[in-house]
């Protein structure tokens, strides 16, 4: 079937399966490969994208579910305001190890700051806490959150 959804900003159509995973149509369709492929179970945080800004789990996504709802994908997330904050304090904390994740914690960090520019820990635990790192990276992620938000960036 053919299927036409917006990602970041663009209508792009697709002639696949209604069941096929978003996050197979952006990689393997489209070929926007910065969205990653970790349990496909949505039990790692991996495949995250923005779905009318919210973050959603694009492994388990299926196209036909998306109707016109807006795709914000790691490769435009840093011309949102909140994106750009993200991956700002990202670069100035170093936060990346083997950067398997990263694109998907920048998707739920961003989404977390779109939604509160001011986020408690809690917050930030309930956002992130589907967002698995095995590099351990957690530390300088809340840190980078923290920058994001903080007095500095609100001034920019
Ligand atoms: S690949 Fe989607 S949550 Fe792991
Ligand atoms: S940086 Fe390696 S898995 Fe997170």
């Amino acid at each position: 079937m053919s299927f036409t959804i917006e990602v970041n900003g663009i209508a792009r159509s697709v002639d696949v399966d209604g069941d096929t995973p978003l996050l197979w149509v952006l990689r393997d369709v489209l070929g926007m490969t910065g969205t990653k492929f970790g349990c496909g179970m949505a039990l790692c945080g991996a495949c995250t994208v923005h779905l009318d800004g919210a973050a959603i789990r694009s492994c388990i996504t299926t196209i036909d579910s998306i109707g016109a709802s807006k795709v914000t994908t790691i490769e435009e997330v840093g011309a949102t305001p909140a994106g750009a904050k993200i991956q700002r304090a990202w670069l100035e904390h170093q936060v990346p190890q083997c950067g398997y994740c990263q694109s998907g914690q920048i998707m739920s960090a961003a989404a977390l700051l779109s939604d509160k520019s001011d986020p408690t820990d809690a917050d930030i635990d309930d956002a992130m806490s589907g967002n698995i790192c095995r590099c351990g990276t957690y530390v300088r992620i809340r840190e980078a959150i923290k920058l994001a938000a903080g007095p500095h960036e609100k001034e920019r």
